[in-house]
């Protein structure tokens, strides 16, 4: 008790400070997203994502080696194809534009650990996460494409598929499809715990997945709920997940405490488009220092739990991270 306990005294000189501080981060926390699209030469500015783009394969290589270069692990890739249809057919193609951009990814930068989103919202031409009867989502014959798009893409040389559909069951059939393909020993990285959240605005502007009737609540969680979370992340783990992912991650940092502390495997957060889009708009404002807050919103990541960062930070954070 004070005037023993004098908690300041570890705060006074910035050697002590950093000698006691609990939580750190470095680039290799970090994955970073790329979103790939179709032509030659294309590098796409996503309007509410300054800094982002949608590119081109070719440009993706470069962009690939750029993180790389900056001691980033990992990428994970999203696709916007030129075709879409009802059943979302672009996504398990064997010549889609995921499968294409593994390729060419894994032969110009190969130790560069490549992470593929599995969902159909991107490819199928109403948007919506699975396929469609009477206006609802179907559950059971969704599966069967999931697990064919994760086996196209590690087929194509990806390192782990990431399943980001919320539909019940599929990382044991993902799991399954790749044990029978001969990939058993590639892991599976499930967005176990996804929130139906209004955070993934910009990215739906970027992927161009928005649904074009209705939303997500069917299958993505309800952003009131805690304990839900446990079932779905142990539902996951026993059916196969390597590495469980809470989305997003800054209004679900009690999430990514809970699972981290319930469960055995690596935590996963993905801090999300908007999350992104509201630093970049207050500090173009001039409302708060870009760098600092970003920084401590990684950081407060990190704290909750978080193994791994999925962040559109990731190069900005990188190259304060580097310089230090
Ligand atoms: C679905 C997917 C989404 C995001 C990642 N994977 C969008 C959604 O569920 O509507 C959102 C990522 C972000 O907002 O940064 N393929």
């Amino acid at each position: 008790m004070f005037p023993t306990a004098r908690p300041r005294r570890l705060r006074y000189s910035p050697v002590l400070r950093e000698m006691v501080r609990e939580t750190s981060i470095s680039s290799s926390d970090f994955v970073y997203p790329l979103f790939v699209t179709f032509g030659k030469n294309v590098k796409r500015p996503i309007e509410s994502m300054p800094g982002c783009f949608a590119e081109s394969i070719d440009v993706t290589v470069s962009s690939a080696r750029e993180v790389h270069s900056l001691g980033i692990p990992a990428i994970i890739l999203f696709g916007i194809p030129e075709h879409k249809d009802e059943q979302g057919s672009g996504a398990y193609a064997h010549d889609g534009i995921i499968q294409r951009a593994v390729e060419e990814i894994k032969h110009a930068v190969p130790e560069l650990f490549v992470i593929t989103d599995v969902c159909l919202c991107e490819y199928t031409s109403h948007g919506h996460c699975g396929l469609l009867e009477n206006g609802q989502v179907l559950n059971d014959p969704t599966l069967e494409l999931l697990a064919k798009a994760a086996v196209s893409h590690v087929r194509a040389g990806a390192d782990m598929p990431a399943p980001s559909d919320m539909m019940d069951g599929r990382v044991a059939a993902i799991r399954a499809a790749l044990d029978a393909g001969g990939f058993s020993s590639v892991p599976v990285m499930s967005y176990a715990v996804k929130y139906s959240s209004a955070f993934y605005g910009p990215f739906r502007e970027a992927a161009e997945s928005t649904p074009s009737f209705g939303d997500r609540k069917s299958h993505q969680m309800d952003p009131a709920n805690r304990r839900e979370a446990m079932k779905e992340a142990a539902a996951d783990i026993e059916e196969g997940a390597d590495i469980i992912m809470v989305k997003p991650a800054l209004s679900y940092l009690d999430i990514i405490s809970d699972v981290k502390c319930a469960f055995n495997v690596p935590v996963a957060a993905y801090n999300v488009s908007g999350e992104y889009a509201m630093v970049h708009a207050a500090a173009r404002l001039g409302w708060i220092d870009y760098d600092k807050v970003m920084m401590e919103m990684l950081i407060s990541i990190k704290r909750a739990g978080a193994d791994l960062i999925l962040t559109y930070f990731a190069k900005d954070a990188a190259k304060i991270l580097n310089q230090a």
